[in-house]
């Protein structure tokens, strides 16, 4: 697949760039020629794969510390890299966290470390991304959401209500801000990611069973998670151009028929 050059002079923040999606992405916006600064709470990575992607030529990519959770930190990144970008064009914000969890207990503490990453960070990252975009001729923020967030999951409590919550909120800032021209949607993707194996690791025989026909199964182009590079870059580079400009407030499944071929 052939990225090509059509992000040139847009400006770009990635949470979550150390692996996974944020990682595929930030590569992605390099090769389509965008600046890029990446964010995420593992600095490790977070400067390796920024590295890595300046290899790929041009030296657009900078890296900055953030937490999403929390107010002041994501405050204070997203005002040092709209300096270093000179403005900001487009906001890609896959950081989140998954815990296996079960309705029946799932415990206040990992409940609300699940809203503060996964929701609250949506809310912080988005709002900080608004405040720069509306006054400039708008934007685009791609969130991330989840076809957990769509059906019961049973072994998954907290981290799909709070993907039911970053569709809701994705709906609801794209009608508050399409008057600003600022767009706001959400990839569903199912990719495999550190995040994804990490899950199965942790699953019994019976719960990776589980997941076989409830999530590979049904995935009608091959029965496998995508490659973020391949399979999810594309896509984040579309919804970072102009070529999405009417696109907005959609939950926008990437994940070979997964959702709705079943
Ligand atoms: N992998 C899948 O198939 C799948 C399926 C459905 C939804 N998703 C969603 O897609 C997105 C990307 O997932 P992934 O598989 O690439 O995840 P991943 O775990 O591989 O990467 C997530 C990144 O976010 C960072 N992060 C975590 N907490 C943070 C915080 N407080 N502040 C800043 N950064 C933080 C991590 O350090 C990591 O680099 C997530 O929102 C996930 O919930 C993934």
């Amino acid at each position: 697949m052939t990225i090509t050059n059509e992000l040139t002079g847009k400006r770009i923040i990635v949470t979550g760039c150390g692996r996974g999606m944020g990682a595929a992405t930030v590569r992605s916006y390099v090769k389509a020629g965008a600046q890029v600064v990446g964010m995420d709470i593992d600095d490790t990575n977070g400067n390796t794969v920024i590295a890595e992607a300046n290899d790929l030529g041009g030296q657009q990519a900078h890296y900055l510390h953030v937490d999403i959770a929390d107010a002041e930190s994501v405050a204070s990144a997203f005002a040092q890299a709209v300096q270093i970008l000179g403005g900001l064009d487009t906001l890609a914000h896959p950081a989140a966290i998954q815990r296996s969890s079960d309705a029946g207990n799932v415990s206040v503490e990992d409940w609300d470390l699940m809203f503060a990453v996964n929701v609250r960070g949506t809310m912080l990252t988005n709002q900080a991304a608004f405040g720069y975009m509306k006054d400039s001729g708008g934007g685009s923020i791609i969130n991330f959401g989840s076809i957990s967030g769509q059906r019961p999951e049973v072994s998954a409590a907290a981290y799909s209500s709070a993907k039911g919550a970053v569709h809701s909120w994705t709906r609801t800032a794209a009608g508050t801000w399409g008057a600003q021209n600022v767009r706001v949607n959400a990839i569903l993707p199912a990719m495999a990611t550190p995040m994804y194996l990490e899950a199965m690791a942790r699953a019994n025989e019976e719960q990776r069973n589980a997941a076989y026909w409830q999530n590979r199964r049904t995935i009608a182009l091959g029965e496998e998670y995508g490659d973020p590079d391949r399979d999810l870059g594309p896509v984040m580079v579309f919804l970072a151009s102009d070529a999405s400009h009417f696109i907005t407030g959609q939950l926008i499944p990437v994940d070979g028929g997964q959702t709705s071929v079943r």
